[in-house]
């Protein structure tokens, strides 16, 4: 089946763009695609939408594009930066973490001093840009400004390390599907969406306006097979997880029936994910208009929203492969 391309997971998991602040990302993903689709257009929200046409049922694929960052709050006389967070940043993951902004500023994470690490809040935190005071800080950020975190992209062996994983690795999917993707059964929708991190807000508007008869997100789901985690069903490694629940969906049953025999039929390695908290795109997608049945397929993911989240390549290519299949069906 596929080989993974390298070069594009870099450019994809290594571009910043923070809920919100998507403009980056979209344009990598619309020069990666635009000899494959039909038709791309960008809605008000910023949603990149990619048409494949077909005869057959209109299918919504969904992945998100942008990712967890901080924002500015305040710059402090002695130019250290106060921050707020953007989607789910733990300030446990955050310390000491190096973050850059969208010109390339870099930046560390430090805290102030405490006598209990279980007190460590963002509001306890700062961020060093190595400038000496507000004046100087302010040529390269202000108040607004926002930062994602700043680590290089790993692929060794069946694992890839890096952030941002969630949820470019789901885009990455889609594109690899909507470039295997030649007379398609179906008229597809890839949407690449913005601002899942803070509500599942774009696919929200997008399936709106898309109105599909059936929706597919792709996402990371959590795993439970480090040590001594949280009890959970799904391994990194075993196969693209088909969701049944989270707290944003329960997957309509006959997407799930669809998902499973599909995988089956192409012996393609797959586990069932039940995921107790957290959401995707499927969650807005499904209770849209009158409602569309929708479901996920995943891609376990360790380490979830820290700067070194974790995939397995064979999960990935299984996700492509049964994406591709049920695309055709
Ligand atoms: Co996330
Ligand atoms: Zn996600």
């Amino acid at each position: 089946m596929s080989k993974i391309n390298n070069d594009l997971l870099k450019k994809l998991l290594e571009t910043f763009g923070p809920s919100g602040n998507e403009e980056t990302i979209r344009e990598i993903i619309r020069e990666e695609i635009k000899d494959y689709a039909d038709e791309i257009k960008v809605d008000a929200l910023g949603n990149l939408i990619a048409i494949k046409k077909g005869q057959g049922k209109k299918i919504m694929v969904a992945g998100h594009m942008d990712e967890i960052g901080i924002m500015v709050s305040n710059i402090d006389e002695n130019g250290f930066l106060r921050f707020t967070n953007i989607g789910g940043v733990s300030p446990f993951t955050a310390l000491y973490q190096r973050v850059m902004f969208v010109d390339g500023t870099l930046g560390v994470v430090g805290m102030e001093k405490l006598d209990e690490m279980k007190d460590l809040a963002l509001s306890k935190m700062f961020i060093d840009i190595g400038v000496y005071s507000k004046e100087e800080a302010m040529k390269k950020v202000n108040v607004g400004d926002v930062a994602c975190f700043y680590t290089p992209f790993v692929q060794n062996g069946d694992y890839i390390m890096s952030k941002a994983l969630d949820d470019r690795i789901g885009c990455y999917v889609a594109i690899e599907a909507l470039k295997a993707l030649k007379d398609c059964a179906n008229e597809v929708y890839f949407v690449f969406t913005v601002q899942e991190e803070v509500g599942l807000r774009g696919a929200r508007t997008a399936a709106y306006g898309v109105d599909p008869d059936m929706g597919i997100a792709i996402d990371v789901t959590t795993t439970g097979d480090t040590p001594k985690c949280k009890t959970m069903d799904v391994k990194m490694g075993n196969g693209a997880a088909i969701k049944v629940k989270d707290s944003s969906i329960l997957t309509h049953p006959e997407v799930k029936k669809l998902m499973v025999e599909v995988a089956k039929e192409n012996n393609i390695p797959y586990q069932l994910e039940i995921l107790e908290a957290g959401g995707t795109d499927s969650g807005a997608i499904h209770i849209t208009r009158s409602g569309v049945p929708s479901g996920v397929i995943s891609i376990p993911c360790r380490y979830v929203h820290s700067p070194s989240e974790m995939v397995s390549v064979k999960d990935v290519e299984s996700a492509i492969e049964l994406l591709c299949k049920i695309l055709q069906k």
